[in-house]
């Protein structure tokens, strides 16, 4: 495998070709924050925290490091005044998107941010929205690890939304939660109930496969699902009756 050797903050660092900046940072211990990320997936550069300095022969740029490749000699810096002005200003951007989310306010209390001087404010969440930031990590993770693509962006400006095609239920969700796992804003989540696996967000409901006992096991579609993907035999779910 073809490496390229940098530094961070001055210590010499090694990644393989075709790594970015940010996993590579984080490999080696260097704090970066974000929220649009997962190493899992394609970075997308959608929330801009993870604003560095990188030089790269004469030329210093601040620059988002998610989407930045690792390339032999570049110098990177994670933090530095201008740094922190800059994600501060981020982080009031999305305090505003996402007033009542405790990881965001967490965050943004790091970088000396209480409220945000940008139009949502606590107690004027979107019934749309809620504390949603359009980082596209569900729809990420639904299309690139659980193999569904039931999500996507719709709308323009204030109206742009993530979840199903026309913002309406995605009749491809399986209802596994991963979506919900790795949102950043926790602003997804999901309940059971009544037999079923709620994702209210999507406005999905699915009924629950059950053991021998009536207790839930998983959503019948999650399991129909990994059973066609994994070659399985149809009644590999055997504890699991209601599976199709
Ligand atoms: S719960 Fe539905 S939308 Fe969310 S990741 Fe699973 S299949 Fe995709
Ligand atoms: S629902 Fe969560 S994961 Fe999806 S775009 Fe909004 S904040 Fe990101
Ligand atoms: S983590 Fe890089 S832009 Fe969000």
């Amino acid at each position: 495998m073809e490496k390229v050797k940098f530094t961070i903050n001055g210590v010499h660092v090694e990644a393989a070709k075709g790594d970015n900046v940010l996993d590579t940072a984080r490999r080696y211990g260097f704090e970066i924050p974000s929220l649009c990320h997962h190493e899992a997936v394609t970075p997308y550069g959608a929330c801009r925290l993870c604003l560095v300095e990188i030089k790269k022969g004469n030329r210093t740029k601040l620059t988002t490091c998610c989407n930045y490749e690792a390339l032999e000699g570049i110098e990177v810096v994670t933090e530095n005044d201008k740094i922190r002005k800059h994600r501060a200003m981020v982080l009031e951007l999305i305090l505003a998107e996402a007033p009542t989310s405790p990881q965001v306010r967490k965050l943004a209390q790091e970088y000396g941010v209480d409220t945000s001087r940008f139009r949502r404010e606590e107690g004027d969440v979107s019934q749309e929205r809620d504390n949603c930031i359009l980082c596209g990590l569900c729809a990420r993770v639904c299309e690139e690890i659980v193999g569904v693509s039931a999500l996507s962006f719709n709308g323009r400006g204030d109206n742009r939304g993530v979840g199903g095609p026309f913002m309406e239920e995605p009749q491809s969700c399986i209802a596994c939660g991963a979506c919900a796992w790795v949102c950043p804003t926790d602003c997804i989540g999901f309940e059971e109930r009544d037999g079923k696996r709620i994702l209210k967000k999507w406005n999905r409901e699915l009924p629950m496969a059950t053991d021998e006992n009536g207790r839930p096991v998983a959503p019948q579609y999650q399991l129909f699902h990994f059973k066609k993907i994994a070659g399985l035999a149809d009644d590999f779910f055997k504890k699991a009756p209601g599976a199709r």
